[in-house]
């Protein structure tokens, strides 16, 4: 089964190609991130308005990559949920009329699962069970992933995922937006031992997390350590990055080791948008050595988001026959757990 997968859920226009037999055939990314920079943040707008400027041009890229026409394709799978209703709305309406005119099936799929099962892309995938990691701009959560389909929530942040922290606390250091791709590439020039943070939540027993009080101590470091009128030296920017990322690696491989205990399994996945931190990747594979557990992820750019895990979620679930009806229904607020399990 060949299948055009669509992501459209924030500020990536996101199209790619699966095949059930041959794997990935073709993927591309647009990404929207100059046009919300100078916000700190995605214009829900601006995202809504661009993702309907590019999604034709881009398919349409992507089909000519392989030499393929829309009469090729055999199903379709886009993001229904979680993400902004305006941009998951472009991606809906533009897959179902797409399947509709072609007369196959269209599928919405959720956001989240494409990107736990990410790392299937890649040679040597995970097999369930095993613990999940999802780490993205909107979630920070520890997932038991039971089975396809089957996603028991064990741990989550109780106010912003270490993305949006990440990304907030880089608008206040007036660096770039996303912001946790400036802050790993500032911390590699940074001393991580000149200020002290927080690990929040590590010395309490159980799997939330919370990352607003970190936020809050490093706008207190910057306010500090700023220069007349401006902010913090250039270096002095570096050291807080550094810092600011360890504390956020060492909270989120903490909590993930402890995962693994409880729930004793001795698979970890990481996925999402922060999951392309190299710190947090070479943290995570050493530390689970220590407890003889395996650490799976995909490439970076499949970590953020794409159109990739998309049609390959998409695809497993078409194969077991579900199917979205005609009417387009997005689902801007969508847990992981109510989803069907496949196969069942
Ligand atoms: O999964 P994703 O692309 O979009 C959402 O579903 O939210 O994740 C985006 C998040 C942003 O908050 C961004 O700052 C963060 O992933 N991110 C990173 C890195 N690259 C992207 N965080 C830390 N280190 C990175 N290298
Ligand atoms: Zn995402």
């Amino acid at each position: 089964m060949r299948v055009l997968g669509i992501e459209t859920s924030c500020d990536e226009t996101g199209i790619a190609l699966y095949d059930s037999k041959a794997g990935l055939l073709a993927n591309r990314v647009y990404s929207q991130a100059h046009i919300h920079s100078d916000f700190g943040g995605v214009v829900p707008e601006l995202a809504s308005r661009d993702h309907v400027n590019r999604i034709l041009p881009l398919i349409s890229l992507v089909l000519r990559d392989i030499s393929l026409k829309t009469t090729d394709l055999h199903a379709i799978s886009y993001t229904r949920g979680p993400g902004l209703a305006g941009a998951l709305m472009v991606g809906a309406g533009v897959a179902s009329s797409l399947a509709f005119a072609l007369n196959i099936p269209a599928l919405g799929v959720h956001h989240m699962e494409g990107h736990l099962l990410a790392p299937m892309l890649e040679e040597d995938p995970p097999k369930f069970p095993f613990i999940t990691l999802l780490v993205s701009g909107g979630h920070t959560q520890l997932v038991h992933a039971e089975a396809f389909g089957k996603y028991r929530i064990i741990g989550e942040s109780r106010d912003d995922a270490a993305g949006e922290a990440f990304d907030k606390i880089a608008q206040i250091m007036g660096l770039g937006y996303p912001g946790g791709a400036e802050i790993s590439r500032m911390a590699q020039f940074g001393d991580m031992n000149r200020f002290n943070f927080p690990r929040p939540m590590t010395d309490r027993p159980g799997l939330d997390f919370s990352f607003s009080g970190l936020k809050t101590h490093t706008k207190k470091l910057v306010l500090d350590n700023s220069q007349e009128g401006g902010l913090p030296h250039p270096n002095t920017i570096a050291d807080i990055c550094a810092g600011l990322q360890e504390a956020i690696v060492d909270t989120l491989v903490v909590k993930s080791l402890r995962a693994l205990r409880v729930e004793g399994l001795s698979k970890l996945v990481i996925a999402g948008g922060v999951a392309s931190n190299a710190r947090l990747r070479e943290k995570l594979s050493n530390m689970v050595l220590d407890i003889g557990a395996t650490v799976f992820y995909a490439r970076p750019e499949f970590c953020t988001d794409n159109g990739a895990m998309i049609a390959y979620a998409g695809c497993q679930r078409l194969l077991a026959g579900e199917s979205s009806s005609l009417s387009i229904s997005i689902k801007p607020r969508w847990p992981i757990s109510l989803l069907s399990v496949v196969g069942d």
